[in-house]
């Protein structure tokens, strides 16, 4: 970190914020730390920090801090498609799938979108028989992203039923194969690498399952999404069924590739591409404003304000929504896998916490359970609200009601606290949550949720001076398993009494 930003940040330290409820003495403050983003196609996102502890003067000081940080610099480079991973010597070039950034990278990720379509409108078609289901396999950033669009946007037509298979624990694709006839079920091999041991046993076990289902040619109902095109033939795909990605499209920021392919099977290609289109509208937003207009930026302000300078180990998501129920575990990997790291961009030992561990769940579930630690508890758990003012579902409006009284109530509490003459009935108060709140929840509108958090998780990295597109903590535990496999090692005490116990040494 040069010494410019290391001059900002302990300034930033020296900053006392006054507790919520004397800030919202400010009349002006709910039109400074409230904004409005308007999608192109119609709806729009509210977000809604006034309930987070930002003032103006900490917003003035973040601005001098991504100033220091060289964020502008940064960000025209990630738009470039300049190399932003140096460590492993690539681009990220994500932006380009959803059509801005180098323009050959644009043209490539329009080519390779047209090639997607064409397939999936011919299994729309029939081309590949009757397919009522798709089982998907694949693990982390080539599972998430699918299971929770198709989760979200599927529920009231689904075109195929999709089924996003992701843990080596056979027990998952039983409750697939459970859900699924042979005969009219296609495999989706989802795997950057094409090498991930978990996504490749489990597509074999579909292959076997689909051969002894009755399917003559269980290699012909296979399609492959990955940027190893040349291991998916290998392994036996059919090129006219293998769907590549580029190299530079990293694992938690795929969706909008290939890797989006249930998707489109799902819902079609319109909704897909309006998915796009939402994410474009936010890259559009994030590229054209600076300082605290910028709303992944001052997304980026609020969680390092809480993990820096209030010392808050976690964050908490909470979807006052049942399609956004698996929201937290997408943004658990693309948070803590690209921003829980110990090292600076430039190899030095980081001086500070990097991203808090995220965690969360949906709303109102999670009141009945988690909530007690949130008012009550000890920690300091800074949480984001996210609803839609459009309901889900086509019940009795009463539901919506309920659900949405809930989430703002959850979070005017927590801001006001409440005093008692019995200590265990006080609240403290004081406790900041942001709201963001969708007109409605389309195919545009999480695009364009989706491509918020993918930038704010950016601009905090570049404000605490790490790379967020490597991920080089997962590979020991992967080191020391093809170690166990191969056998005739030796392990800790520990290790090797767990091993023998199951029979595994
Ligand atoms: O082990 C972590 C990881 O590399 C993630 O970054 C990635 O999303 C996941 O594994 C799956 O990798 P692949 O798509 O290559 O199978």
């Amino acid at each position: 970190m040069n010494h410019r930003a290391k001059a900002a940040w302990d300034q930033l330290g020296l900053y006392r914020t006054p507790p919520l409820a004397e800030l919202f003495h400010d009349p002006d403050r709910l039109s400074l730390l409230s904004a409005r983003f308007d999608l192109p196609q119609g709806g729009g996102i509210r977000f809604d920090w006034s309930k987070t502890h930002l003032t103006g003067e900490l917003l003035a000081g973040f601005e001098v801090l991504a100033e220091a940080a060289g964020f502008a610099a940064a960000r025209a480079a990630l738009f470039a498609g300049d190399i932003v991973n140096p460590t492993e010597g690539r681009a990220a070039e994500h932006i380009a799938q959803r059509g801005l950034g180098r323009d050959s990278s644009v043209e490539e990720a329009q080519a390779l979108h047209e090639r997607m379509k064409l397939l999936v409108e011919a299994i729309h078609d029939g081309a590949l028989g009757e397919v009522r289901h798709l089982i998907h396999v694949g693990i982390g950033g080539s599972a998430l992203g699918p299971a929770m669009t198709v989760d979200a946007l599927a529920r009231d037509l689904a075109l195929v039923d999709v089924h996003v298979v992701s843990n080596v624990d056979g027990c998952a694709l039983e409750e697939a194969f459970a859900a699924c006839d042979p005969q009219t079920t296609l495999l989706a091999v989802a795997s950057k690498t094409f090498t991930t041991i978990e996504t490749m046993t489990n597509a074999e076990s579909v292959l076997k399952w689909l051969g002894d289902g009755g399917v003559d040619d269980p290699g012909g109902r296979v399609v492959a999404l990955t940027a190893s095109p040349e291991k998916a033939v290998e392994w036996g795909v059919d090129e006219t069924r293998i769907l590549p990605f580029p190299e530079t499209v990293g694992g938690r920021y795929s969706l909008w590739s290939s890797i989006g392919f249930p998707v489109a099977l799902a819902v079609g290609w319109e909704e897909f591409d309006a998915m796009l289109e939402g994410a474009a509208a936010m890259d559009r937003h994030f590229l054209d404003h600076d300082g605290a207009a910028n709303l992944p930026l001052r997304a980026a302000f609020a969680d390092l304000y809480y993990t820096r300078l209030r010392g808050c180990q976690t964050r908490a998501v909470f979807a006052y929504d049942e399609r956004l129920r698996l929201l937290p575990s997408y943004l658990q990997q693309l948070e803590m896998e690209s921003n829980g790291k110990g090292v600076t961009a430039d190899g030095q030992p980081v001086s500070a916490a990097t991203a808090p561990i995220t965690w969360g769940g949906v709303g109102t579930d999670a009141q009945h359970a988690v909530f007690q630690l949130l008012h009550q508890g000890t920690h300091l758990v800074p949480v984001d609200f996210i609803a839609s003012i459009a309901p889900g579902d086509g019940l009795d409006p009463a539901h919506h009601r309920i659900l949405l009284m809930n989430c703002f109530a959850q979070g005017a509490a927590l801001m006001a606290g409440k005093a008692s003459g019995d200590p265990a009935r006080s609240y403290p108060g004081d406790r900041p949550s942001a709201t963001i709140l969708c007109d409605d929840l389309d195919a545009a509108t999480l695009g364009a949720l989706i491509a918020f958090h993918e930038h704010r998780t950016f601009a905090s990295a570049v404000l605490m001076g790490i790379n967020p597109f490597d991920q080089f903590g997962v590979e020991l535990g992967k080191e020391i398993a093809r170690k166990i496999d191969r056998g005739g090692e030796t392990f800790d005490l520990s290790t090797a009494a767990l091993l023998a116990a199951s029979g595994l040494a």
